[in-house]
């Protein structure tokens, strides 16, 4: 047979399998039989043995099972499962220690628990009267999966435990990973373990979670009833006493030197564990002082990752390229030979920006090295000038947007009084088409609407192909075009309708986010949700302009202000918002409050003594109250410290709000 002709048949068998994984995985309807199944994944492995022309990325050799996801159950984690800030030598985790101490506004000692990062997945483990109940995975961090069935194949996952001392209710959290010796086993199937260890995980039948070795490690809880513990060493101890695995190179150490020391002993010998570790993990021992520290919108502020030199390789740039993001900015990328760099071909490197390649001199041309950490973007360390050809001209940056031939500049930066490194298009609208373009993929992210099966690529797709143009031609697509395109039939096209339906209804605070407003993260989105309280109130400050209204939230300056204001006189950015609004079912997402000062708001002056206004702010917000940043009459309390402004003072009196010292503030919290 010709060969095109045996890529057809290989090609055909592939769409039906595809089709029936399908069938099984996503929809759990399948219409034949194990048998006749296995057998046309039988013959089509066949093919591929006996005809090694025959690739497919679809191919069953490949690919295990259906890619899984849309059909898990959802689950909302009851607390997030945030993820850990890194440091990657003494500097930084001196600069973690003095963060930590000026929030708690004194120096003071501790102990760390210190801990290997095992590069795997985490989960999380509910126990209800002993019983394992709900087994779930990270997800983005607020909403996981329930996978309950599949961790239950886990060997070192107790599903029952029978201790007299373990709490009613508790959610335990670890990692669940691959060992070295049993990835090697599959290795053809998965990139690295971490992956095995996911793909795995998320399999729909648990039968074929079951068919791969997996381990579970425990290091957390998310919570517990009636918590007793003091310190995460003496929780890690209970957990060992109930039956989880605990690591067992766990230890408690005083400073930043013994820190160190253990982390370089731990990295010379890092190869001899038997699964992936990326760094160490130090965790502040005393539960209480964890507590007081409470989270930063993305991570504790009483831990942080250590991670391990990252691997590195010489290579050569071919070209750079300039990719414009989201915000105008101008972001020089080299493209250079590809290398591999611990496991993974490379062959971008982002250069940050104009400032970067003229201080380090980077050219076309350059024998540079370059360094790979984990999932971050691979960066150039340093060029080797020596093998520098003597022809070779320093890079010019352009100075015009490559995308739409605006105008490019640097801003001054009011705070720190220097222009910014980077350098940004002008066009601040849809004009730009790769502004526009990054604009929609930031529209349908994660964060934002968060459209299932409408990924990045997708949207570059849809872009050339004249199919949307603006976020809102998501939602008036022309299905039976696309229906017709290569890569999409009805099930996927259908999925994909369901989809965008279903993020139509959206909360504020992502509403907000959605628009990509320069400055406006999702920490900010959140408190203009909370102010706002409802979209309308939004359209009238759009209409009205009148953004300084914003002022008075505490956390949102002058910055955010004239990035709106500069967002919003473009006509084109409020029409596509406005016609948003009228499409989207957008809601305010209260969240339940209970606490003692709920409807209370508070501002500081002056110094407080003994904790920090960062500290002082969480007490607060932690039992439902909010903090201001200017005196008006929605204040209900101003609270003085050392050394008060005056004028705030007697602002506060004459339009009656109450002024208390932080000590009956302390009693209002009781
Ligand atoms: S504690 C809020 N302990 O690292 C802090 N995490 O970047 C919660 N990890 O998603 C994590 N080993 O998957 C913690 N001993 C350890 C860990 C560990 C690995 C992973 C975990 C988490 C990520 C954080």
């Amino acid at each position: 047979m010709k060969k095109d002709e045996l890529t057809k048949i290989y090609n055909s068998k592939l769409k039906e399998l595809t089709n029936h994984n399908k069938l099984y995985y996503n929809k759990s309807k399948p219409i034949i039989s194990d048998s006749q199944y296995d057998k046309l994944k039988y013959e089509i492995l066949n093919l591929e043995k006996r005809y090694k022309f025959l690739k497919n990325k679809k191919s069953p050799n490949k690919a295990v099972g259906y890619k899984p996801s849309k059909s898990f159950e959802k689950y909302k984690h009851r607390v997030p499962m945030l993820s850990l800030s890194n440091a990657f030598n003494e500097n930084d985790l001196v600069n973690f220690e003095k963060k930590i101490f000026n929030y708690l506004n004194k120096k003071i000692k501790f102990q760390y628990s210190v801990e290997p990062k095992i590069d795997g997945i985490s989960a999380s483990l509910t126990y209800k009267n002993k019983k394992l109940l709900y087994g779930v995975s990270r997800g983005d961090g607020l909403i996981g999966e329930v996978i309950t069935e599949n961790l239950k194949t886990i060997k070192d996952i107790p599903r029952q435990i029978n201790m007299p001392n373990f709490p009613n209710e508790i959610e335990i959290r670890g990692e669940v990973f691959i060992k070295k010796k049993d990835f090697f086993k599959i290795k053809n199937e998965f990139a690295n373990p971490r992956n095995a260890a996911s793909g795995t995980l998320r399999q729909k039948d648990p039968n074929e979670t079951k068919k791969i070795p997996l381990n579970f490690i425990a290091y957390t809880f998310g919570f517990i009833q009636n918590n007793q513990f003091k310190f995460q060493s003496e929780f890690l101890k209970e957990l060992k006493k109930w039956g989880f695995k605990i690591n067992k190179h766990n230890k408690i150490l005083s400073n930043i030197k013994e820190l160190i020391s253990f982390h370089k002993k731990f990295e010379d010998n890092k190869f001899d564990i038997d699964y992936d570790v990326d760094g160490l993990v130090y965790k502040i021992d005393d539960l209480n002082l964890q507590n007081r520290l409470g989270y930063t919108s993305s991570a504790p502020r009483w831990a942080i990752a250590h991670k391990f030199s990252a691997d590195n390789a010489i290579t050569k740039i071919k070209n750079i390229e300039i990719q414009v993001g989201r915000t105008g900015a101008l972001t020089p990328v080299a493209k250079v030979e590809p290398v591999n760099i611990g496991g993974v071909i490379v062959s971008n490197a982002t250069l940050h920006n104009e400032d970067e390649i003229m201080r380090k001199d980077i050219r076309i041309g350059d024998f540079v090295k370059i360094e790979r950490a984990g999932d971050v973007i691979p960066h150039v360390i340093e060029v080797d000038k020596s093998k520098r050809d003597k022809i070779s001209e320093a890079f010019k940056f352009p100075s015009n947007c490559p995308s739409c031939g605006s105008k490019t500049i640097k801003e001054f930066n009011l705070t720190t009084k220097k222009y910014d490194a980077v350098r940004r298009c002008t066009n601040d609208g849809f004009e730009c088409e790769r502004i526009a373009i990054e604009k929609i993929k930031h529209f349908i992210s994660k964060e934002a609407l968060n459209i299932d099966g409408f990924g990045k690529k997708v949207v570059e797709n849809f872009w050339n192909l004249k199919l949307i143009k603006k976020p809102q031609d998501i939602f008036k697509l022309d299905y039976d075009k696309i229906v017709s395109l290569d890569g999409w039939g009805e099930l996927s096209v259908d999925n994909l309708k369901n989809s965008i339906e279903n993020s139509k209804n959206v909360s504020l605070q992502r509403f907000i986010y959605s628009i990509g407003v320069r400055h406006i993260g999702i920490e900010n989105s959140k408190l203009l949700a909370d102010n706002l309280e409802n979209i309308l109130n939004f359209t009238k400050i759009l209409k009205n302009q009148n953004f300084e209204k914003f002022l008075n939230i505490d956390g949102i300056g002058e910055t955010q202000i004239s990035s709106l204001k500069n967002f919003f006189s473009n006509k084109f950015n409020k029409d596509i918002v406005i016609e948003l609004t009228s499409i989207l079912n957008i809601k305010h997402e209260k969240i339940n409050k209970s606490g003692i000062l709920i409807n209370k708001n508070f501002m500081f002056t002056g110094k407080l003594s003994g904790i920090s206004r960062a500290e002082a702010k969480s007490l607060i917000e932690k039992n439902s109250g909010t903090t201001l940043s200017s005196v008006s009459k929605n204040l209900n309390y101003l609270v003085i410290g050392e050394k008060p402004t005056k004028h705030k003072v007697d602002q506060a009196k004459t339009l009656g709000v109450k002024v208390i010292t932080q000590d009956e503030l302390i009693k209002l919290l009781n």
